[in-house]
């Protein structure tokens, strides 16, 4: 991770068969290859399943590897969990943690994540933690509130701001094609930073990622707006030309 580049990153969550994660996996180092320098980093975050099959596609290339989620602790007796550490062994460079689908799915709670985050931090993983509001609390008019929580609990205290990514995903926005719109995106990366400029160490450089519906349409507006650092991209970074495309819109 370059503190200036920003940092695309796809999550593929549960999808993909071998041939279909291998053939993704290849058309997107085939692209990031093609196009020379991007202006920005690439990662992928397959399923567990992928994981090791992916990482020796992507040996040779520019795209990074990460996965969607680890256990807070190191080995031991947790079934059917994976750890940091088991991660790292296959080349992952980062995990994503407390996305909003683990926290509905899986009742994980902030202070669940930042075990997680650090775990992954002592593992020499970068973790990807995600934080955001969903629709009835930004009705309410407690988004900021609720995403300032988040952030504080969430991301383990002092880690050093080059370590680690946060990741604003507005629930409502992700997988339904509603996308925060850049004036308010720009409100909750100010307001992210400034809690983490309280709480980790160089909270300035910390890349805080958009995440919920970026697609190609919309990607260079978001990726525009001040405190963007790149975008946590879903549905679109299961084609590997849609995944470039918003790449390319980091300029
Ligand atoms: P989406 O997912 O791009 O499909 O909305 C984003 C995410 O959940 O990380």
């Amino acid at each position: 991770m370059s503190a200036m580049r920003p940092l695309i990153a796809g999550n593929w969550k549960m999808n993909g068969l071998r041939q279909e994660g291998l053939t993704l996996a290849r058309a997107i180092a085939r692209l990031a290859r093609d196009a020379g320098n991007l202006g920005c980093d690439l990662l992928v975050c397959p399923p567990f399943t992928l994981v090791g099959d992916v990482a020796r596609e992507l040996e040779h290339s520019s795209v990074a590897l990460g996965a969607q989620d680890c256990h807070a602790e190191t080995k031991g007796a947790h079934t059917g969990d994976v750890s940091a550490e088991m991660l790292a062994d296959l080349r992952c460079r980062f995990v994503i943690v407390g996305h909003s689908e683990r926290r509905a799915d899986h009742g994980e709670d902030s202070s669940h994540v930042s075990s997680k985050a650090a775990a992954a931090l002592r593992a020499g993983l970068i973790p990807i933690v995600c934080v955001g509001e969903t629709e009835a609390e930004r009705d309410a008019g407690r988004a900021l509130e609720v995403v300032r929580r988040q952030v504080g609990e969430s991301v383990p205290g002092g880690t050093s701001g080059g370590r680690i990514v946060v990741a604003y995903e507005p629930v409502w926005a992700i997988g339904t094609g509603r996308t925060a719109t850049p004036e308010d995106v720009g409100a909750m990366h100010a307001a992210i930073r400034e809690v983490l400029q309280n709480h980790v160490e160089n909270g300035a450089d910390v890349p805080i990622l958009y995440g919920g519906s970026v697609k190609p349409q919309n990607a260079g507006e978001l990726l525009m707006v001040a405190e963007v650092g790149g975008a946590l991209v879903g549905g679109a970074s299961l084609d590997a030309e849609d995944f470039l495309t918003i790449a390319r819109s980091c300029g």
